[in-house]
């Protein structure tokens, strides 16, 4: 790939995190700046773990157009913004925050879109209108799936914890058809599905696997794993096994990308660069 020049017109976005090292929508979002010809660039920011308002509120007036935001900064960008999308209050956090001219702050959740366009591209044919689907998970990427779910029609949504406190915390905090289940009862939780989503950090860059009985689901049950380090987690690979259509978080996190990048420069992301494909080498796929 070949850097794009930068004029005195270029526009530019970024990623927000503690740590932002290892982030791959600088890969991606570049990428397709540079496959669509736009004058723009996507770079990463790192302020301290203290340092999120200072950082942010200095942007104010649209210098920089907006950024993405991820751990642990995504509730702080939802209290500083002035504006919030029904999506990012549903989820209680913000992955997008656009500055605008006159110093206003808009934050916006894309997560749940790239949730549903993750599930919609690997398992064809899914509808999450279909039954009932189990979120493993309680922290803030579990609150976000859960809303995304219940606002894409699911009949119910099951909060799967190991703190079941927490599942039920989640469920007051966003009613509707909603229950929380202690992991110890996951398997009742996991009957009669039409998909199971692991939205906890297990599984994340090589710890141990989540004690989730997944022979439980049914098996036309979609099982889909937010975590993209390793890119087909142990808890995927126990699907894989079993039979099960699986859905991996690399998916999820090019889709929650694509409207981002809409917000920044103004189109959707072009077709014709392959990022995924890029994604996966630059993961050591
Ligand atoms: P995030 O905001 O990114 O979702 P978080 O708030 O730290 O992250 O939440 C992590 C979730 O993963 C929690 O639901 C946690 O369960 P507890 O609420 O019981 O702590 C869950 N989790 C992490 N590791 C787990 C493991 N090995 N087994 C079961 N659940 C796990």
């Amino acid at each position: 790939m070949t850097r794009p020049a930068i004029t005195g017109a270029t526009v530019v976005a970024g990623v927000v995190g503690a740590p932002v090292r290892h982030s791959l929508s600088p890969l991606i979002h570049n990428a397709w700046l540079e496959a669509a010809g736009i004058d723009g660039i996507y770079v990463p920011f790192g302020p301290p773990a203290d340092g999120f308002e200072a950082f942010a509120n200095g942007l104010r007036g649209g210098a920089v157009r907006g950024l993405n935001v991820t751990l642990p900064f995504k509730e702080a960008a939802l209290a500083l913004a002035d504006k919030v999308s029904a999506q990012a209050r549903a989820a209680n956090a913000a992955n997008l925050l656009v500055f605008e001219a006159d110093g206003t702050v808009v934050a916006d959740n894309t997560d749940g879109l790239g949730l549903l366009a993750a599930l919609t591209i690997q398992a064809p044919g899914f509808d999450p209108r279909s039954g009932p689907i189990a979120v493993l998970g309680a922290g803030g990427a579990a609150r976000g799936a859960a809303a995304a779910l219940l606002a894409a029609g699911a009949p119910q949504v099951r909060i799967v914890n190991r703190t079941l406190a927490k599942a039920e915390a989640v469920a007051a905090a966003l009613g509707g058809s909603i229950v929380a289940c202690p992991l110890t009862g996951a398997a009742r939780a996991f009957a009669g599905v039409a998909a199971v989503i692991n939205a906890t950090s297990a599984g994340l860059s090589g710890q141990g696997d989540l004690d989730a009985p997944l022979e439980a689901s049914p098996s036309q049950a979609v099982v889909m794993d937010m975590v993209y380090k390793p890119l087909v987690t142990p808890f995927l690979a126990r699907a894989q096994a079993l039979g099960r259509r699986t859905v991996d978080g690399l998916e999820m996190l090019i889709r929650q990308a694509a409207p981002s990048f809409e917000a920044f420069y103004g189109r959707p992301p072009p077709s014709e660069v392959d990022v995924r494909a890029l994604a996966m080498k630059a993961l050591g796929q």
